[in-house]
């Protein structure tokens, strides 16, 4: 039978500042059973215990330990301990069942996860297929990095200071304003957000409807009331119904995801981010960017990026996850000396720091070349893909479907007609082996769109085609039944 874990008690020493003498020990454990502190059959603390905590010689614990069973008040049981034991004490069990108060909650609102089933065939995800991502150059890089007598061994708040640099560099390529001392590194662009949330002193934020479901759900609970501004994957934002909510609602922040928009897939022209600017300067409010997509252009181009156009007080949040590794969890915010301290005061009250470790891969990956060839590579892949997939959807879609053309970033917006029951439509094409999102989540009221996200990146073509083909099936199938 496993021992029983020995009791702690606080040995009272009568000469404070001198160490505790066998006395000492007697003394209090007699005073807790008189008391009822202790009672019978616990195992008192072993004596290398408290030889080491009291800094005492182990034979002044054993003569204490001998004193007790002469006096009766323990027993020593062989190979085991020394016991409480004393008839004028009761045996109880050492520790009833105690029991904490559970923790009250508020749990988040969020929507129950998607359901994964393995075989089916992911329709609307936003990765990109894992067969695209450079595995083995990172374990490379793992590798040199784990290796190396420098090992990383503190961490700096803010982030490695040479992937701050070094992020620094790449954007400056772009066009924008960036010194490395501006750059704070996350957990994904995803702590980037919670970071800017927790931070802002108004209530209000405005964002795309639809959006990046987890954006709105995180302002949301982090208790900013959100200003829905419509945007339309085929006609872009209507600025003069954005300009007239956000004068009405006033928010202290705006989001927006600028290039290949997640859901709708659609970028922001120059002239529109221009107006953003205006609008910005206009209003009051502060922008955060969130430019998941814009290196994922082919042609060795880049999108232009608000921030680029705007300088240094547009908050500029990007990610590897979807372009290198998911599970590096690799993210990055831009801002100016003003915010600076104040988002890193945000990153250490919620993580302290994040791992170093992997931000110096990160680092290495970039400081080899890498990023860039592999950014090619997938750029190519991905070309091939999207026209695959939009040459798909012309030959298999029925009359009435509609498509954003977004050019890069991995999904685009399939838009079905009023009469198909997205619900059924989703539950006819899961029997079939594809799964869609339900894309309610990326509206905070009722959908001024009837449709949801096609992810090019993530399958393989053929495994793209079947899903198109499905797609089509269950479609022309639900139009049937809604004509029933
Ligand atoms: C538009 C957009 N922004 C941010 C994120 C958060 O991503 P991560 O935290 O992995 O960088 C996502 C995740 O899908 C996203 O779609």
């Amino acid at each position: 039978m496993a021992r029983p874990p020995s009791v702690s008690i606080h040995i009272r020493v009568r000469a404070p500042g001198r160490r505790a003498c066998a006395e000492d020990i007697v003394r209090t454990v007699a005073e807790d059973i008189a008391s009822g502190r202790l009672s019978k059959g616990l195992r008192l603390p072993p004596v290398r215990e408290l030889e080491h905590q009291l800094g005492i010689s182990k034979n002044t614990v054993q003569a204490a330990y001998d004193e007790l069973v002469a006096r009766g008040l323990a027993e020593a049981r062989a190979r085991d301990g020394v016991y409480t034991a004393s008839p004028g004490i009761a045996e109880k069990d050492p520790f009833p069942s105690l029991g904490a108060a559970p923790l009250a909650f508020t749990p988040p609102r969020l929507p129950p996860p998607a359901r994964r089933v393995p075989g089916q065939i992911e329709l609307s995800t936003v990765f990109i297929d894992p067969e695209l991502l450079p595995v083995t150059q990172l374990t490379d890089c793992f590798r040199s990095v784990l290796s190396s007598p420098g090992l990383v061994p503190f961490y700096d708040a803010q982030g490695y200071p040479p992937l701050r640099a070094a992020i620094a560099e790449r954007l400056r390529g772009r066009g924008m304003e960036v010194d490395a001392d501006d750059v704070v590194l996350t957990t994904g662009s995803q702590q980037a957000l919670d970071m800017v949330g927790r931070a802002l002193s108004g209530g209000c934020v405005a964002l795309e409807e639809p959006v990046y479901s987890y954006a709105r759900l995180l302002f949301e609970d982090l208790g900013k009331e959100v200003v829905p501004l419509p945007l339309d994957p085929f006609g872009g934002p209507p600025l003069e119904v954005w300009a007239e909510r956000i004068g009405k609602a006033r928010p202290s922040l705006l989001y927006a995801i600028t290039s290949y928009q997640n859901p709708t897939g659609y970028s922001y022209s120059t002239y529109e981010m221009v107006q953003l600017l205006e609008m910005s300067k206009h209003y009051g409010f502060a922008l955060l960017e969130d430019d998941w997509g814009s290196d994922m252009l082919s042609c060795g181009e880049y999108r232009p990026t608000l921030r680029a156009l705007g300088g240094k007080h547009v908050l500029y949040a990007n990610s590897f996850t979807k372009k290198l590794l998911p599970a590096l969890r690799v993210g990055y915010i831009v801002g100016s000396p003003e915010t600076r301290d104040v988002l890193v005061a945000e990153k250490r009250l919620s993580t302290l720091a994040n791992v170093a470790v992997t931000e110096a891969v990160v680092h290495e990956f970039l400081d080899r070349g890498y990023y860039d060839t592999h950014l090619k590579r997938v750029q190519a892949a991905l070309d091939e893909r999207y026209l695959g997939c939009l040459g798909a959807l012309e030959e298999l879609m029925p009359e009435g479907v509609r498509w954003s053309t977004p050019g890069g970033g991995p999904t685009l917006w399939l838009e079905v007609p009023r009469s198909i029951d997205l619900p059924s439509l989703r539950e006819r094409l899961f029997r079939k082996g594809v799964t869609i999102e339900d894309s309610r989540n990326h509206f905070s009221g009722a959908p001024h769109l009837h449709g949801f996200r096609v992810s090019y990146a993530y399958l393989a073509p053929d495994r793209l085609r079947q899903a198109l083909e499905r797609l089509a099936e269950a479609l022309s199938e639900e139009a049937r039944r809604s004509i029933a």
